[in-house]
């Protein structure tokens, strides 16, 4: 095939299409070339199709929360084209359930093989190393195991349905100021064990189709220019097969992408084809790369639905989703706090439903990791289905309230997240009355944020004035009755709790839990669904406490055009480079080790029920495996199910270690009240080893090892040592 292509052809089918609008730069216009415009609108791009030889086009849509394509069609007025919103990327892995996830990614695959789409651009995963990093609802975790599992499990749904998946964004993509330029500088323990450690993990489990590298640069080069992160990594040390593309414009050297291993350029630009052509002619670029370019584009083609010719009814069950998207969003919530029993709620209880984010809930974040679902269920909506009331008039007020305050914000593009309105100021007397008149109050704090931006810290890290207001005037109102405060936190990422936590009985992460909010959140509420997430990340007490906020984001090198226009008018796109001097000490790594408290600690999450961990075995005696296995039996009143987690301390030698670090972890089935589950466990000997930079190998150092199952990193319930007698390198 490769041989049959013309020069131009070949060309084609290594730079995509489909994103070409008025304002576009001339040079970044990807027009659609041939009969594919719009073959499926608002996905994110396409392939270019070769019909002499029946290549066909590949259409990519995003995200991690679903399919995003436009939900309405030029060519077919009347009808709706929805996809379903499951909860986002940070909701999932707070699961910690594989199956689930492995569900969801199935679940999307249908809804994109219904609409034509050959491969989703999904999973996001890169590690959350700051609370303020603005796409860090799309990514899953501060921990690179539960991170790369969650996400390989979404890549084995997505493609066991032949729907190809494409790990994003490799990698240190962890923030989104001056991401098309920045120039992250890493060292490699770091990179190896926190920034690459998950895509490894995923790479090697669930063999995505592909890969999406990031915007930025990795000490120099951009990744889409870096042989040795898309090659001599990926490819020769994990052997990794797909084809590797670039964010939408990323990067800047064409050429040097088509030798670093980056196969696809995305959307695809003229600028791009003439370079690649203008290379090959004049001898810069081996024709030999080229066509091996081309092959592993092939190799997708051959792969793809659209290449079988897999018949779309444009029609995916999305009923059957919801119900997915309903469990999967109530599996994602975190109970942080339940004092005096505030939760599950008593049944039929009537509720003062406060806080304008109980009347706007929050389904997932903006930008490409945005879904175009048919809608959103609201709180009152499933509280009120679960057979709770609201206070009187109170849904009404705070819909004019709304509207009002909307009418005054500035004008936001789609693809920026909302602003924030204030809060609805009540009069003391009025929440007196409401205290007298209901049985518990529920007041939902919101956060948005999204694609472009990264988070602040006033108002958004910390709470604003008026929801600090709201929370103490409706704790002393209904505390002087002896009735409950219960918070809801509506958000897509790690907020500020330690000041305000002792006002309300009881919290409920829900993240940003999918579009079946009301009902998901109503269901744990309710006790219909008794919680079992857990969080995979720390609440620290103060932004200041994460070692990520010396520095960040990063700063501007001032060159010689420092206003040059960004493609969207909005990304800022000035060279700038970023140090990671925190290394490895990321999340629960620098809490545990350095020994500072925390508001909540990785792993945390709290359950209606009690569970009682006991019997663990470890066998350490096989070469290349450590098994272990622990009882976990439900001690409480209530069925439930519980996350274990496995952490592994290693003695020190030449490299300073973490206190622990999470090495396995499991979830049992629900267990009724009484109910024992054994969990197995299996870490291989490499994951004991430490990256040792100065020998660029994998290193296990002889001792004493313990392996500490717990409940949460500051919870470990059982332990044992085992011993390694000899040190074990591996090559990376
Ligand atoms: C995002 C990617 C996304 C792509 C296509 C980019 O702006 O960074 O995550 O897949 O757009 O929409």
């Amino acid at each position: 095939m490769v041989a049959a292509l013309t020069l131009q052809e070949k060309v084609a089918l290594v730079t995509g299409q489909g994103m070409a609008f008025p304002g576009l730069p001339e040079d970044m216009q990807a027009p659609a070339v041939g009969s594919i415009e719009n073959k499926v609108e608002g996905a994110a791009g396409a392939t270019v199709a070769v019909p002499r030889l029946g290549i066909p086009s590949l259409v990519l849509a995003d995200g991690p929360a679903g399919v995003r394509i436009s939900p309405t069609r030029k060519d077919a007025p009347g009808r709706s084209f929805h996809a379903t919103g499951f909860p986002i990327g940070t909701a999932l892995a707070s699961s910690w359930d594989r199956s689930l996830v492995q569900q969801v990614g199935a679940a999307i695959g249908d809804e994109a093989a219904a609409y034509g789409i050959d491969v989703m651009l999904t999973p996001a995963q890169n590690i959350h190393r700051y609370p303020l990093g603005g796409r860090n609802y799309e990514y899953y975790a501060e921990d690179p195991v539960v991170s790369g599992q969650i996400a390989a499990a979404l890549v084995k749904g997505l493609q066991e349905r032949g729907v190809g998946a494409s790990m994003k964004h490799y990698a240190v993509n962890n923030h989104e100021w001056n991401r098309s330029t920045i120039n992250v500088k890493v060292d490699e323990r770091a990179l190896r064990e926190i920034y690459l450690k998950g895509f490894e993990i995923t790479a090697r489990e669930g063999q995505p189709w592909t890969v999406m590298s990031s915007y930025n640069k990795l000490n120099g080069p951009y990744t889409s220019e870096s042989h040795w992160l898309l090659t001599d990594v990926l490819r020769a040390q994990w052997g990794y097969q797909g084809v590797v593309m670039t964010d939408w414009f990323g990067g800047h050297d064409a050429v040097a992408q088509m030798q670093a291993g980056n196969e696809l350029l995305m959307p695809g630009t003229g600028k791009q084809r003439k370079a690649i052509v203008a290379a090959v002619e004049g001898g810069e670029l081996d024709p030999a790369i080229l066509d091996r370019n081309v092959t592993r584009v092939l190799e997708l083609v051959l792969r793809s639905r659209a290449f079988k010719q897999l018949p779309h009814s444009d029609q995916p069950d999305l009923k059957a989703s919801a119900v997915l998207s309903r469990t999967a969003g109530a599996q994602g919530m975190v109970l942080l706090k339940n004092e005096g029993g505030a939760l599950p709620l008593p049944a039929a209880a009537r509720l003062a439903l406060l806080g304008h984010g109980s009347y706007e809930m929050i389904a997932g974040g903006t930008g490409s990791g945005d879904v175009n679902k048919a809608y959103i269920v609201g709180l009152p909506q499933g509280l009120g289905k679960a057979g709770f009331s609201n206070a009187d008039g109170l849904e009404a007020r705070y819909a004019r309230y709304i509207s009002q305050q909307k009418a005054k914000l500035p004008k936001t593009e789609w693809y920026l997240p909302q602003q924030r309105i204030p809060e609805l100021e009540l009069a003391p007397a009025q929440l007196q009355r409401l205290a007298a008149e209901q049985d518990v109050a529920v007041v939902t704090i919101g956060r948005g944020s999204g694609e472009f931006v990264d988070r602040s810290t006033e108002g958004d890290f910390s709470l604003t004035a008026g929801e600090r207001q709201l929370l103490q005037q409706t704790a002393d109102a209904f505390h002087a009755r002896g009735k409950k405060l219960v918070v809801v936190l509506n958000i897509g990422g790690v907020i500020e709790t330690a000041s305000w936590g002792a006002l309300a009985d009881a919290i409920l992460l829900a993240w940003q839990p999918g579009q079946e909010a009301g009902d998901a959140i109503a269901d744990v509420l309710s006790g219909a669904v008794n919680p079992s997430g857990k969080l995979t990340d720390t609440f620290a007490l103060q932004l200041s406490d994460y070692p990520a906020s010396k520095g960040f984001p990063g700063k501007e090198l001032l060159g010689p055009d420092p206003d040059a226009p960004s493609p969207f008018g909005i990304r800022t796109a000035r060279e700038a480079e970023v140090s990671y001097d925190d290394g490895i000490w990321v999340g629960y790594r620098h809490f545990d080790t350095h020994k500072v408290a925390v508001a909540y600690p990785f792993g945390f999450g709290l359950s209606y029920t009690t569970f009682d961990y006991d019997g663990l075995t470890v066998d350490a005696s096989s070469e290349g495996r450590v098994r272990a296995s622990v009882r976990i039996t439900n001690t409480g009143p209530t069925a439930g199910r519980e996350v274990a987690q496995v952490y592994v301390s290693a003695p020190h030698g030449a490299l300073q270690k973490p206190a622990q670090e999470l090495r396995a972890f499991g979830k049992t089935d629900l267990l009724q009240p009484g109910q024992s589950q054994v969990l197995q466990f299996e870490i291989d000997a490499r994951d004991l080893a430490s990256f040792d930079s100065s020998r660029g190998r994998w290193v296990a150092d002889p001792g004493s090892y313990s392996l500490r199952v717990g409940a949460s990193s500051r919870d470990i319930r059982v332990q044992q040592a085992f011993e390694k007698e000899q040190e074990s390198e591996y090559a990376p």
